[in-house]
């Protein structure tokens, strides 16, 4: 008798609910729906107005008057990238271990009518870099911009100089990424202003002997700027930017260096070319850029291929260049 009662509510309460489950049920499934569909718009929005800016770029945004930090300033890119931003109005703080060439470039950049000061500083060292940030501080207060281009392989240097010491490479090219993120970015956070510039150099290392640290330093970067735009996106700084910029090893100034067909086919670049290559980029805040310009989307749509295929297209190049 009482299991009878209790099994018609049971049925009677499963009658309600049931409908409602299924309600409930087609309901979600509607709102993952709307997402998606939601998703897929924004998706193609997206992909028309990258587009779009390949034929008509953002503009230039104004670096006048901002502090700009440019390591490894003694030499090549990093000395035109010092050069052009203080051209550009930018108060220029050179930083580099080698006393003598950071000089050269502050008296270059003085002698055309740009503010610059010079900062040596060895930036392996934590601390280094900490006194670094204090000194700088108190002598020119905020820091808004930060350009690190040290690191980047030469393709002379790479077949001529012997393989350094692991740490070595690593403490250089990677290692001291973080002193400068740890002392500079969160003034840039607090104050929602801000730009980071990270120098990379990919192309060419695949086919050249025990230069792995390097290449895996050079790929660590990547990450590490992907990871830095995704912190700054998820906390909603949306005025901080990250630009990560590919460096082809292009940048030969004379001939017959490394066996590379590329230069034969699209010619070679200076430095001050890629300097203001990379300076364009950065003023357009562009998340990503590279020297030359192209061979991003290169890259890109090499990275949809199957595998075989972008091996045959880079044995063709004949320059090692890994794009996947
Ligand atoms: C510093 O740079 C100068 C010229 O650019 C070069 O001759 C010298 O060897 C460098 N010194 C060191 C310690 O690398
Ligand atoms: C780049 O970012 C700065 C600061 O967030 C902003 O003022 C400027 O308008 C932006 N420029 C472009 C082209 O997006």
């Amino acid at each position: 008798m009482d299991t009878k009662l209790v099994n018609s509510t049971l049925g009677l309460l499963l009658n309600i609910f049931f409908p409602i489950k299924m309600l409930l049920k087609i309901y979600s499934l509607c709102i993952l729906m709307v997402d998606i569909v939601w998703v897929m718009f924004n998706t193609m929005c997206a992909v028309l107005q990258a587009v779009y800016e390949l034929f008509k770029p953002p503009p230039l945004k104004s670096v006048r008057l901002e502090t700009a930090m440019v390591i490894g300033s003694g030499r090549g890119v990093g000395r035109e990238i010092a050069i052009q931003l203080a051209e550009l109005g930018a108060i220029v703080i050179c930083v580099d271990k080698n006393i003598s060439s950071n000089e050269d470039t502050v008296e270059i950049i003085k002698r055309k009518g740009g503010s610059a000061a010079s900062y040596n500083c060895d930036v392996t060292k934590k601390e280094n870099v900490k006194m670094l940030a204090t000194r700088v501080r108190k002598d020119l207060g905020f820091v808004s911009m930060l350009f690190y281009c040290c690191g980047i392989p030469s393709p002379r240097s790479l077949l001529t100089k012997p393989p350094q010491d692991i740490h070595v490479t690593l403490d250089l090219t990677l290692t001291s990424y973080f002193w400068f993120i740890e002392n500079f970015v969160p003034e840039m956070k607090t104050k929602n202003h801000g730009h980071i510039v990270a120098l990379t150099s990919v192309a060419g290392l695949s086919y050249i002997k025990d230069q792995m640290p390097l290449s895996v330093a050079q790929f660590a970067v990547q990450g590490l700027a992907e990871s830095l735009t995704e912190e700054l996106r998820i906390n909603k700084i949306d005025g901080v930017h990250v630009t990560l910029a590919h460096i082809y090893p292009f940048i030969v100034n004379d001939e017959n260096e490394l066996r590379l067909k590329i230069p034969s086919y699209f010619g070679t670049i200076t430095p001050s070319q890629a300097a203001s290559s990379i300076l364009d980029g950065v003023r357009r805040n562009y998340s990503e850029a590279s020297v030359p310009k192209y061979l991003l989307y290169l890259g890109h749509v090499l990275r949809i291929l199957p595998r075989k295929a972008t091996v045959l297209i880079r044995d063709l190049l004949d320059t090692g260049v890994d794009f996947a």
